[in-house]
């Protein structure tokens, strides 16, 4: 994606940014074309999980080229997390695979989808919810930047500017590894593995290598890689 091929075009309300990017890449729109909306009714995370769109969050999605490298969502991790304390202050740490989190709570995920021969990066970024109004079951799991609408729509529309533009950055930079690894929560965290929603393993988080795996040293399987799945911190 070059500076010259960003294309942002801002929506109030919409099912989900990466469905409306994909009917646009469908017509025609290049890499560079991004779609950043205030409120998803359909907003989705990975493992098909649903991701909670209100009002207050920042819903954005890049169409990149495919070829744009494998470890595209860690790359996204690194670039937005730099984005955030670039224009918020806030100091997010990664949990692999890509989420970031702000004070231990979910703060951001990224979900990344194909589309012929171009990748539909989302991003969606808990900018001003108050921690009261998310639902039960969310409110001692995620978190915003903002307790609340302190912050107007030019500041988010000032990180979505910030997020492009470390995304630009970052594409090409092998570099975006130890920025990966040095601002990861889990390195050194006691965690369970889940994988395909069960619990597979269960172990110490030793490193994470160039490819972006997690290696967690399990107390009966010795040292799992994982590429994919999830862990949750054992407290
Ligand atoms: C996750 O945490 O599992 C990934 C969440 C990804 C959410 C973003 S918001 C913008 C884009 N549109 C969606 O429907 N999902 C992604």
């Amino acid at each position: 994606m070059r500076s010259e091929d960003v294309n942002i075009s801002y929506f109030d309300s919409v099912t989900s940014t990466n469905d409306v990017l994909k009917e646009m890449a469908l017509k025609g729109a290049p890499s560079g074309t991004v779609a950043v909306a205030w409120n998803q009714t359909q907003g989705r995370g990975r493992m098909g999980r649903t991701f909670h769109s209100p009002n207050g969050g920042l819903y954005m999605s890049v169409l990149l080229d495919m070829d744009t490298s494998l470890t595209i969502t860690a790359k996204a991790a690194v670039a937005v997390r730099r984005a955030i304390y670039e224009e918020t202050d806030r100091e997010t740490s990664i949990k692999w695979v890509n989420d970031l989190m702000y004070k231990g709570k979910k703060v951001c995920g990224i979900l990344a989808e194909g589309i012929g021969d171009k990748i539909v990066l989302g991003i969606g970024i808990n900018f001003s919810i108050r921690q009261k109004d998310f639902p039960s079951d969310l409110r001692d799991i995620a978190i915003s930047l903002y307790d609340g609408p302190e912050k107007v729509d030019s500041d988010s529309v000032d990180l979505v500017n910030g997020i492009v533009k470390n995304l630009l950055g970052i594409i090409d930079d092998p570099s975006f590894i130890n920025d990966y690894r040095r601002y990861s929560c889990l390195i050194g965290k006691e965690v369970n593995v889940i994988q395909a929603g069960n619990v597979t393993g269960k172990g110490k988080v030793v490193s994470i290598d160039d490819n972006c795996a997690l290696h967690v040293l399990d107390e009966k399987k010795g040292e799992m890689v994982l590429s994919t799945g999830e862990v949750s911190i054992r407290i």
